[in-house]
């Protein structure tokens, strides 16, 4: 299958997952590292030390034929507590890498909030306190501002329902909290308001180039499609996890059959949802400023009716089958005969993509363009004779690829692929053995070395044959 000519080949990366240096250089804490130090499980540093060898991995970019990078700031470097004086330091840090993604001739793709609220504002309730929004909303037009010669490509957001679901469902993010639905749907809504302001002060600043939000879509099906009960359960955990956030993205109001099932889970806590009418007029105005949506997608879900009691267990060790997710009143995640799924029980489903980008097409047909902002896989490498044989990620990466070709080819509009990640860095809540790089990184000693990866997607970038 071939993908179109100007087809973005990139590499994914996120500040807190590659940087380094988290606490120099003038940058403020964020939550990550107070969870991390009480954890002692791993350290954010030196991470890929991109901090300074960024432009050793611009020109792997350059060889490569990656030619696009999603990149993030570090909001807790430009404003260290989130809010109050610029650091400077930090300011010039991104003029710099900027410049030499250009000079290798690598688009940058900005993300604003890569899961790392600065610990000042994360303490006094993150999203869940509307001041974090005004924060979000400086530092987003001071962005804006200050990059507007370097920057042409923006996302708000990374991943709104991993974040806010890691946060108050299963635990796995600060301030690791558990079962609370109610929590994540307000800060989800909350976070949506801080994307539309964002937008809008985009919109309104007369900035050139284009800006948007990355969700992360699993698909949700049901795991015996003949039981109303396991369809209803894929209905409503996409309505809260997918559907949702779509409609706040493309609709800038909450769909009927979105709140039906977000109404049912409030009922079950004896609350109501009721954002203010403030907040959902800044959606609709919002609606219309997305230049593009980007989608993270690595699994899809085959789920059953499930009213017992949550019990979630996260699989972070990559031992295979010690998931549970069983979340009351929604669903439980099953494994699937005839379905692998990698060594953190996450299924390889690349149809779950396509599906979920004719879904866009279908039920938001304003939306404008899409980019795959995050895929691949996760493994444990095998470091031998300087490089790592990946067969079963180029296996996974390619099958995904066709399924896009399939989409490009269904008419929906496609424009590129991020590969997460470019080069090895550590996994938020599975540490630094989890890999998913076209490069392999030598943690000790910050060398890299291509993987079989690199080499065939080097090759699919030169003549888009998947
Ligand atoms: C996405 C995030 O959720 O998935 C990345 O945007 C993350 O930051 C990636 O690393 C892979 O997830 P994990 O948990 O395997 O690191």
């Amino acid at each position: 299958m071939r993908l179109p000519k100007d087809f973005i080949m990139g590499g994914a990366t996120a500040a807190y997952q590659c940087e380094g240096e988290s606490k120099a250089h003038g940058k403020g804490r964020v939550a990550w590292d107070d969870y991390l130090e009480k954890q002692g499980w791993f350290s954010p540093d030196p991470a890929s030390d991109f901090y300074h060898k960024y432009p050793v991995d611009l020109d792997l970019c350059k060889q490569f034929g990656v030619n696009g990078i999603r990149i993030s700031i570090a909001w807790s470097r430009i404003f260290p507590t989130g809010e109050g004086e610029v650091n400077q330091e930090g300011v010039d840090f991104y003029h710099a890498m900027f410049k030499k993604c250009r000079e290798n001739g690598v688009e940058p793709f900005i993300t604003l909030h890569h899961f790392d609220t600065p610990n000042e504002l994360h303490k006094n309730g993150d999203f869940l306190n509307p001041h974090t929004i005004d924060c979000y909303e400086r530092y987003a037009k001071f962005c804006f501002e200050e990059f507007k010669d370097d920057i042409r490509y923006w996302f708000t957001f990374n991943e709104i329902w991993p974040v806010s679901s890691g946060q108050y469902i299963t635990g796995t993010f600060p301030p690791g909290e558990k079962y609370d639905v109610v929590k994540t749907v307000e800060s989800m809504h909350n976070m949506m308001v801080a994307h539309a302001r964002a937008v809008i002060a985009f919109e309104e600043g007369g900035y050139e180039g284009q800006i948007g939000i990355i969700h992360s879509l699993e698909t949700k099906y049901p795991y015996d499609e003949k039981k109303p009960g396991d369809v209803l359960a894929a209905e409503r955990e996409d309505a809260l996890t997918n559907q949702f956030l779509l409609d706040a993205t493309f609709l800038g109001y909450y769909s009927e059959n979105t709140l039906k099932h977000i109404n049912f889970l409030y009922e079950l806590e004896n609350k109501t949802f009721a954002p203010k009418e403030e907040d959902m007029e800044l959606l609709k105005k919002a609606a219309a400023c997305n230049d593009y949506l980007g989608i993270n997608y690595y699994q899809s879900h085959f789920v059953q009716e499930y009213n017992g009691e949550s019990q979630i267990h996260h699989n972070g060790t990559g031992a295979k089958g010690t998931s549970v997710y069983r979340l009351k009143g929604i669903s439980e995640h099953m494994f699937k005969e005839g379905i692998d799924r990698t060594d953190w029980d996450w299924l390889i489903y690349p149809e779950g993509l396509y599906d979920q980008i004719m879904r866009i097409k279908k039920q938001y047909p304003n939306y404008k363009a899409i980019y795959i902002t995050e895929n691949g896989m996760g493994y444990k490498d095998d470091f031998k004779d300087s490089t790592v044989d990946d067969e079963p990620r180029i296996d996974y990466i390619k099958r995904h690829l066709q399924w896009i070709a399939k989409a490009i080819e269904g008419g929906a509009n496609v424009k590129g692929y991020f590969v997460w990640s470019l080069m090895d860095m550590f996994s938020w809540s599975n540490g630094y053995n989890k890999r998913y790089g076209l490069f392999y990184i030598d943690f000790e000693t910050q060398e890299r070395y291509p993987k079989k990866s690199a080499y065939w997607y080097k090759e699919v970038s030169e003549t888009k044959e998947v």
